[in-house]
């Protein structure tokens, strides 16, 4: 750690990344679930949720699941994903996007990142298509709270015949073209996980326009009981249901979603504003077509103003040199100041578990590169960014003072 121990004061209360924030109402509806004794997975929390979400993200239906994971699972279910199927999805995510299409015996194809936003690349996986013709899904996601390029992935999709799931988990609340996200999948997802914009602690929800399809997930999320006197089932079931307690904590957080988004993009705009003059950009957003929910904060390290960095599988080093910095001095200087900040999702085809899938860069096929940073070939984007990038303390409860120490510590460590 570079900057000097006595420089600044530790955080006396840890500054988090992004923490649950509550406003009352949260324990008012768990109250009420109580009071009532709708201590299970039915109850009007549920109901109210539900609508509300639908309601928000402008779909006919939004069905309430245990989790996001849970809520991508079914989807890909419904999407037909079967076992032995390539799927096209998002790289440089969190693996909760693209576990369940494993779960299905399915084969992720990652397809590699672009630098607008930071999300699937439309022109890998138009070279994907090429590559593998006749795969018939996609699983994107739109990372840290800004849409992806929609317009752009729905054309290659519909050009050949894909279904397409979107993985809204981070960017419940932002819009492309004035559309919510969630919208441009066939089937779309929420997380209500306790570091999302809004949270019930727990939770999830599939987003779809389709009553069957709506019906079919709420049956398979409560173990596919037919409609008989008796436990009778003639398809798989999961208890993927959600609690009316948790959804009562969601349907207190909702009002306060646009509230979250003001707050979060207050703090992408002040390190914006802080790190003026530093080699560094945040994370990009398409500013013409979309807003963003900015859930986290990012920054992105100028090339030249890289110290040394060797990441193993599980530990990392670097050499200290004036006027530069890399992720982790940065990361370990936020840490010993108490503040959580968090390195870029590493990108899956990089990821052990799946070293053995494919990999699709614009180019062509990207398996085999092994550090596009350092050899300077640029052609592996998601490997790029996770090496020069880093998600900030996005904390929505985190005061200006506080954010200001944050980018007077990051500053320091390109001194
Ligand atoms: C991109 C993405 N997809 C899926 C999930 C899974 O959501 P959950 O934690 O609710 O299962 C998360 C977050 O946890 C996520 O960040």
């Amino acid at each position: 750690m570079f900057v000097k121990n006595n420089q600044f004061q530790k955080f006396p209360n840890k500054v988090w990344l992004s923490s649950p924030t509550m406003h009352g109402e949260e324990l008012a509806w768990m109250t009420d679930a109580f009071n009532k004794n709708w201590m299970s997975t039915v109850g009007e929390n549920i109901n109210e949720a539900e609508l509300a979400v639908s309601k928000k993200i402008g779909c006919k239906y939004a069905v309430g699941l245990a989790t996001g994971t849970a809520s991508l699972h079914l989807a890909v279910k419904l999407a037909g994903v079967k076992r032995g199927d390539l799927v096209f999805c998002s790289d440089m995510t969190f693996s909760a996007t693209l576990n369940p299409v494993v779960y299905e015996g399915g084969i992720p194809v990652f397809i590699d990142t672009e630098r607008d936003t930071w999300n699937m690349d439309p022109a890998a996986l138009e070279k994907a298509f090429e590559i593998y013709p006749g795969v018939k899904h996609v699983v994107i996601a739109n990372l840290y709270g800004t849409p992806g390029k929609m317009d752009e992935i729905r054309a290659v999709a519909k050009k050949h015949g894909a279904v397409i799931v979107e993985d809204a988990a981070e960017s419940f609340g932002a819009t492309y073209k004035g559309v919510q996200t969630g919208r441009f999948g066939d089937i779309g997802i929420i997380s209500f996980n306790g570091n999302k914009i809004v949270t019930g602690s727990a939770g999830g929800m599939l987003l779809t326009d389709s009553r069957e399809a709506a019906d079919k997930a709420r049956k398979w999320s409560t173990q596919s009981r037919e409609n008989a006197p008796w436990y009778q089932h003639e398809e798989l079931g999961y208890n993927y249901r959600m609690s009316n307690v948790i959804a009562g904590v969601i349907r207190g957080q909702l009002p306060h979603l646009e509230e979250h988004i003001a707050q979060k993009r207050a703090i992408y705009e002040r390190y914006k504003e802080g790190f003026k003059g530093l080699p560094v950009t945040m994370n990009p957003y398409d500013g013409q077509n979309s807003v963003p929910n900015f859930w986290l904060s990012c920054l992105l390290i100028d090339g030249e103003a890289m110290c040394k960095q060797v990441r193993g599988e599980r530990d990392a080093l670097y050499i200290k040199e004036r006027g530069k910095s890399c992720p982790t001095e940065i990361l370990q200087t936020l840490a010993a100041y108490n503040a959580e900040g968090r390195p870029i999702w590493k990108p899956m085809h990089m990821q052990p578990i799946f070293r053995m899938n494919p990999f699709v860069t614009r180019q062509g096929n990207g398996r085999g590169t092994t550090n596009a940073y350092i050899e300077g070939c640029g052609e592996d984007v998601g490997m790029d960014i996770f090496n020069r990038g880093l998600c900030l303390p996005s904390d929505n409860k985190m005061t200006a003072a506080e954010q200001d120490k944050i980018i007077e510590i990051v500053r320091a460590c390109f001194d």
